[in-house]
């Protein structure tokens, strides 16, 4: 196979590490995995969700690093020339594209939510938190998002950090701040889990994240008192585990392709999954116990974590300064994973010589600066019945689509790709693990478990099986 000509490489294999965790570790962790597993009823999701993250999660982000890494190459191209390499169809290239656009819809509200937490930042800032009880913190969030104003200003800013990154390169400067960052968000973190112990109601709220009680997520009930069962939080589950490990589009790839050779796939999969999961629940931590003390909603939705926290801060002892640096580490968190989400479209049509980095960055982050309008509205404008599809408003619906649909398909493209289209010994050397046995575990989960997992939850959510 031929070896492309990259742009990047990274300088070590800690700044792939970095990079890598800094895609993961992102608004997925801190206010969407809180935030849906109050919506689908607590422990069981969560133990549904790390099985996810154990059996195809894993799994996935060593095929998706080794096949990055053995292209050398964006995602459709890497495709494109491995499938080529077997004696198949360049088609294969479609999986990429399809990564690029879900990235694309991924971007366009992941904005939105960041631009929240850009907002956050000034209130903080400005002393609003100060003496906030459940009642009025929902207040303060319900006049952010109630303004279409304010959350199209933040929308753009938020864009425009995120375009003017990707235009110089991933390597520009990022890697270090990432260094700096990371830790701090796992320290204030762990200060939060603290101060939930000390003033929430712990004990609850640890209760819901890991009690594992099935009828209470799988079973809707009627007024009647009849129960259906539901598989929505099934495909939500592991639809959020590709989301939070930055799977199925390609993003975990386009940095595999800038790896160090030497360095291990297996060892940093694992050693960066662990970190996401543990950041997860640690927020899971902070926030449910603050949820149960002040009288609010675990199922509320989107508004969870920007409602419960601001709570805390506002009565901690220097909760003013934890809280501006809560939010301003939650931006960099958002920031080094909106980054990664379009370097896979910008790194296929600036490698192909059509545009620069900077042109490429632009139109792609333009696009998605529109859709994201529409996620924006729909919190105001637009968040009535007329302006909703299948229930969902349109900022709901991007969600889904990106989350729920592409990235799973992706995964199990991406398994069928290296599972049945690579020969097993060009995975077994890019891979290089030390034990033959694991490596014919990994071999085995890719070819038959993870992609009948995907296609089973798919049929499941369908209402097939
Ligand atoms: N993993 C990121 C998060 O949890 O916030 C979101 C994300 C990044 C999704 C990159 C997909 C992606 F390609």
């Amino acid at each position: 196979m031929t070896e492309r000509v990259i742009h990047n490489q990274w300088s070590s294999r800690l700044a792939f590490m970095l990079a890598a965790t800094g895609s993961a570790v992102g608004l997925g962790n801190i206010w969407k995995f809180p935030y849906i597993t109050g919506e689908y009823g607590g422990g069981a999701f969560v133990l549904v969700y790390l099985v996810c993250i154990a059996l195809i999660g894993i799994p996935v982000m060593m095929a998706e690093i080794l096949l990055g890494r053995r292209a050398r190459a964006n995602p459709i191209d890497a495709f494109r020339s491995q499938a080529e390499a077997e004696g198949r169809s360049r088609a294969w290239g479609g999986v990429g594209l399809m990564g690029v656009f879900a990235g694309f819809v991924i971007l366009s509200f992941y904005s939105v939510v960041a631009g929240w937490a850009l907002a956050y930042v000034f209130e903080a800032l400005s002393g609003a938190f100060d003496g906030l009880d459940g009642e009025t913190s929902g207040a303060l969030f319900g006049a952010l998002t109630g303004s279409p104003q304010r959350l199209l200003f933040w929308h753009t800013v938020f864009m425009l950090l995120t375009v003017a990154v990707v235009a110089r390169g991933v390597r520009s400067g990022l890697e270090r701040l990432v260094t700096l960052l990371m830790p701090l968000l796992l320290v204030l973190l762990a200060l939060l889990v603290g101060y939930a112990m000390a003033a929430g109601e712990f004990a609850r709220g640890f209760h819901y994240l890991f009690d594992v009680d099935f009828s209470r997520v799988f079973l809707q009930c009627g007024d009647d008192g009849a129960c259906t069962f539901t598989a929505e939080p099934l495909l939500a589950a592991m639809g959020h585990a590709f989301f939070t490990l930055s799977l199925g589009m390609g993003a975990i790839m386009v940095y595999g392709s800038y790896m160090p050779r030497e360095a291990s796939i297996a060892g940093s999969t694992v050693m960066i999954a662990i970190a996401d999961t543990l950041v997860a629940l640690m927020a899971g931590l902070a926030i449910f116990p603050l949820v149960f003390a002040n009288g609010l909603e675990p199922g509320a939705g989107p508004g969870l974590v920007f409602v419960s926290l601001p709570i805390a801060f506002g009565a901690m002892p220097g909760g003013q300064l934890v809280g501006v640096l809560f939010f301003l580490l939650l931006v960099f968190a958002a920031w080094s994973s909106s980054i990664s989400v379009m370097e896979p479209g910008v790194a296929w049509l600036s490698e192909n010589g059509h545009l620069s980095r900077g042109r490429a960055s632009l139109i792609l982050g333009g696009l998605a600066w529109l859709l994201g309008i529409g996620a924006a509205l729909s919190f105001n404008l637009w968040s009535g019945e007329d302006y909703q599809l299948f229930g969902k408003t349109l900022f709901d619906l991007e969600d889904f689509l990106a989350s729920n649909v592409l990235l799973p398909l992706g995964g199990l493209f991406i398994t069928l790709f290296v599972g049945w289209v690579v020969r097993r010994r060009g995975s077994e050397d890019e891979l290089a693990m030390h034990s033959p046995r694991l490596f014919g575990l990994w071999y085995f989960v890719i070819r038959y478990v993870a992609p009948a997992g995907i296609v089973l939850v798919f049929l499941n959510a369908i209402g097939v099986v």
